[in-house]
């Protein structure tokens, strides 16, 4: 028996069997590799959504959905939520080793020192309105960074990836705040290198030149745990979007903006927000039954929001740690009796008793109990999607270097199932 069995095809039409390799992963499912699929049949695979599809091998992190179990590099999520912090996981998440003492203070400083923006970045933001969404500033001027930084702009080169990476890490807290700044009126802050990641974060967010500024630890802790639970995740859409754009050669400025742009969409990263509104929407307790009904009726064209997960059929080991961290933050924040979350873990109890969510395994996801932290620590709405880029650039990164250094890497370009019209000839206007 061969080292790896293969699978045999009959295909209509094709007069020999086709065999087709299996290559088996250190955990998880096996692949059938049809790299010669269409070499040797003319057929194409069809699997729009990519349910079934291995877009890359990758050693950075494991999904298994049905135990409801996350890793990186090996590490389940809930340990280093626990007990690692946002700049060892970014290292982790990079390098696939957790950093001693020297390699982590080394990094720290690397990012530390590139946390400031150029200086005409600052006149870009006038370019927008005020009340544009941050998400539409954050595609802008993450894309724009390329404007500024061409010295990091060579794919080829490991030293500007590196440096590109540093600088992506280092200035995406920088430029969120910097929205969130502008969409208020309030002047930029900059960043302060005796504060930590998180630290630094809250700082240039919420500090006002008027007067000291003092970092609560226990927020700067929880800002730091949202930013683990959000580092990376195999290859859901928006690191899909950045290896695709990657694999043309675009640098890693516009790579990350379109990463950002997808994260967007109320299906992915926009669930976050989405889940508030749909919380505040619904209002009362008393209104979750008709609610989850809704959710229930495919003509209702409602689904509920941090429900449910392309990958998890089981509970989401983010939303369990996201919902132990919002008791921390509600408590410190004497806001225990939070009506939102309240409503949240009636809405949660009534939809995990219910045959349909239970029938179709959906549980909440990531996005189900972040908004109501953020909004307690003070975010406003429409910066939690942000703050879920800012958090995922270091997986995104990590996706983005991990597919360049792959020998078997080549542009993405899938193919399709063609039911458009057969050849025809044209018809001057007259004779239509
Ligand atoms: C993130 O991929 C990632 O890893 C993403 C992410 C990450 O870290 O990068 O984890 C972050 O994006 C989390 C997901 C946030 N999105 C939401 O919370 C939006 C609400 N959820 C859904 O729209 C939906 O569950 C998805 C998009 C998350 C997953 O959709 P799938 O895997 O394509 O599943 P599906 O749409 O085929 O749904 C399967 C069935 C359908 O019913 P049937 O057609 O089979 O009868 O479940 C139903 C759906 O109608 N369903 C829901 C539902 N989600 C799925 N019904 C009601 N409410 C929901 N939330």
């Amino acid at each position: 028996m061969s080292a790896n069995p293969s699978a045999t095809l009959n295909v209509p039409e094709v007069s020999k069997p086709v065999t087709l390799p299996t290559m088996p992963g250190s955990l998880g499912p096996k692949v059938l590799d049809i790299r010669k699929l269409y070499a040797e049949t003319g057929m194409f695979t069809y699997d729009p959504g990519f349910t079934s599809t291995a877009s890359c091998e990758s050693k950075i992190t494991f999904i298994d959905g049905d135990e409801g179990v996350l890793l990186h590099r090996g590490y389940p999520i809930e340990e280093l939520a626990q007990k690692s912090d946002f700049m060892e996981v970014c290292y982790l998440l990079m390098n696939g080793e957790l950093p001693n003492k020297v390699e982590k203070t080394e990094f720290v400083k690397n990012i530390t020192y590139h946390t400031m923006v150029h200086e005409q970045i600052s006149s870009f933001f006038h370019g927008f309105r005020r009340d544009a969404h941050p998400m539409a500033v954050m595609v802008g001027v993450v894309g724009a960074l390329a404007a500024f930084y061409h010295d990091s702009t060579d794919i080829n080169d490991p030293h500007q990836r590196l440096i590109a990476s540093h600088r992506l890490i280092a200035k995406m807290p920088t430029i969120a705040a910097m929205a969130y700044k502008y969409s208020v009126g309030q002047p930029f802050v900059f960043p302060q290198n005796r504060f930590d990641y998180a630290e630094n974060f809250l700082q240039m967010m919420f500090s006002v030149p008027c007067e000291e500024y003092k970092v609560n630890p226990i927020l700067a802790k929880a800002m730091d745990r949202i930013f683990i639970l959000h580092a990376d995740h195999e290859q859901n859409a928006s690191t899909s979007t950045v290896r695709l754009a990657g694999s043309s050669g675009a640098n890693p400025f516009a790579c990350i903006a379109a990463g950002i742009a997808c994260l967007w969409g109320p299906a992915h990263g926009g669930a976050n927000e989405a889940v508030l509104k749909m919380l505040e929407e619904i209002g009362s307790p008393d209104k979750v039954g008709e609610v989850v009904k809704a959710a229930k009726d495919k003509n209702s064209g409602f689904r509920l929001m941090g429900f449910g997960h392309r990958v998890y059929k089981n509970y989401d080991p983010r939303a369990k740690v996201m919902r132990e961290t919002c008791n921390e933050v509600l408590d410190v924040l004497g806001k225990r009796d939070e009506p939102l979350l309240k409503l949240a873990m009636a809405l949660e109890k009534v939809a995990l008793e219910d045959d349909y969510f239970v029938q179709k395994k959906l549980y909440p996801n990531v996005d189900f109990y972040s908004g109501i932290i953020l909004k307690a620590m003070g975010f406003p709405m429409s910066m939690f999607t942000v703050l879920f880029a800012v958090a995922r650039t270091v997986g995104w990164i990590a996706q983005w270097n991990e597919m360049i250094e792959d020998p078997s890497q080549k542009i993405g370009r899938p193919r399709q199932l063609y039911t458009g019209a057969g050849k025809r000839s044209f018809v001057s206007l007259d004779k239509r």
